[in-house]
């Protein structure tokens, strides 16, 4: 009943995380669009104060904006602000962590062979590497550091590296990449929460004073607008980590931690493109580059283990052939508990990943997933709690392949 609820509970946050993270990314896309396409005012509206106006049409009707260069004359009576989306993504965020590593599935975080953590130990180095980023982050940009761009953009990817890097020794690589996921989004939200938010305050009260925004207000916003230029880079880089669990090709390699830089640092390098081409700056080379990079990527990344176990079975002699029963055997030790249609493993309610491993038909009609996840990646057994060794592995590459 509790692993139901659990679902039930997981599925709830995780919708509404999801929800809050689209509307918050949604809104500030469309905000960089709405500052990318202003376009210069007629007269009159210059006079009023107005820096760019454009028009929209959507959802049936025409919509005019504009941005004015400092404030309106006067407060208007309803002012709208931009901040529960970011606040609501970082809180749901922070309730998925426990409802599913923390709490749910301490599976995905402890990896016994890197660490072996209580939930509770493995729950309190996640929050201190988390709270952690966030106080050197805050340390560093408030000095005279963060009013460099390139190297405060340097510093942070190494800082970012050594803590992936330390996450990955520690935890499961699934439960390594969602932290730094969570570490990237608090530091995002802290930068509206501490910086973007106390500059717009500080805007609104000059205007409601009616007052031309001084020295005080310029040093905020010069501030709140390097934030935000952070905020953007960072976008591609955590939507990514947002939908890595389903990519055990990443996150259970090796150097699962290099791979999660290498991504980062390629997808924050192509968002450098389309900042450039809003500045009028046209660099094809970036993209090229990026591609480039992916290209070199796909091609580290690509497997050998299924040549590996191809050639084994050319080689194996008689003694060393796979039976359907060894099969049967295997899965059965390792992969029934949770791979079952009622799995005995508590944790579970229905067969994850809805594969259910109940006869050697259903294995077969899986292979291509088994061979990723049991022979390739090796992330099967989660966790590997069973104690399934290489040589159980290779049979069970081997016999895959021989199925073909
Ligand atoms: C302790 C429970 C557990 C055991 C034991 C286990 N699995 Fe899994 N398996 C899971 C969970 C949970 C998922 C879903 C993981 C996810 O969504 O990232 C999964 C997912 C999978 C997937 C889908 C992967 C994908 O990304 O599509 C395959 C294939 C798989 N398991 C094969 C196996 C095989 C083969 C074995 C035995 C050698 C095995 N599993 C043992 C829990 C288990």
């Amino acid at each position: 009943m509790a692993a139901y609820l659990s679902e039930w509970l997981s599925l709830i946050v995780r919708w509404f995380h999801v929800i809050a993270g689209v509307a918050w990314i949604g809104a500030s896309f469309y905000f960089i669009w709405l500052d990318n396409h202003l376009r210069e005012p007629p007269e009159w509206k210059k006079e009023k104060g107005i820096k760019g106006d454009l028009w929209a049409i959507h959802g049936g009707g025409f919509y005019e904006v504009a941005k004015y260069r400092l404030g309106p004359e006067e407060m208007p009576p309803v002012l709208h602000w931009f901040k529960w989306e970011a606040y609501s993504t970082l809180l749901s965020g922070l309730a998925l962590l426990f409802v599913v590593y923390y709490i749910g599935s301490p599976g995905y975080l402890i990896d016994a062979s890197k660490a072996e953590l209580t939930p509770f130990t493995a729950a309190l180095i996640g929050l201190g590497f988390i709270g952690g980023m966030l106080a050197l982050y805050e340390i560093l940009i408030r000095g005279p550091l963060g009013r460099n761009g390139m190297a405060f953009g340097a510093v942070l990817f190494v800082l970012l590296l050594v803590a992936d890097w330390a996450l990955f020794q520690i935890f499961a690589g699934r439960g390594a990449y969602i932290h730094m996921g969570a570490i990237i989004g608090t530091i995002m939200v802290g930068n509206v929460f501490l910086g973007i938010m106390p500059s717009q305050r500080a805007l609104v009260a000059a205007v409601e004073k009616g007052e031309e925004p001084g020295e005080n207000v310029g040093r905020l916003a010069e501030l709140a607008k390097i934030r935000s230029t952070h905020n953007n880079y960072l976008t591609l880089p955590i939507i990514f980590i947002m939908i890595s669990n389903h990519y055990p090709l990443f996150y259970s390699h090796t150097y699962g931690w290099a791979i999660l830089a290498a991504i980062g640092f390629i997808t924050a390098f192509a968002r450098h493109f389309f900042n450039l081409r809003h500045r009028g700056v046209h660099r094809p080379s970036i993209l090229l580059v990026a591609a480039i990079l992916t290209v070199i990527l796909i091609g580290v990344l690509a497997p050998s283990t299924g040549q590996h176990a191809g050639t084994a079975t050319a080689t194996a002699g008689a003694e060393n052939a796979v039976t359907d029963v060894d099969i049967q055997n295997l899965v059965s030790t390792h992969c029934q508990t949770c791979h079952a249609e009622s799995p005995s493993n508590p944790a579970f309610n229905a067969p994850p990943a809805g594969i259910a491993l109940g006869s050697l038909a259903s294995v077969k009609q899986h292979s291509a997933q088994i061979m990723q996840a049991a022979v390739t990646t090796q992330y099967m057994p989660l966790g590997n709690t069973t104690g399934m060794t290489p040589e159980e592995r290779q049979k069970l590459g081997n016999w895959l392949q021989e199925q073909k």
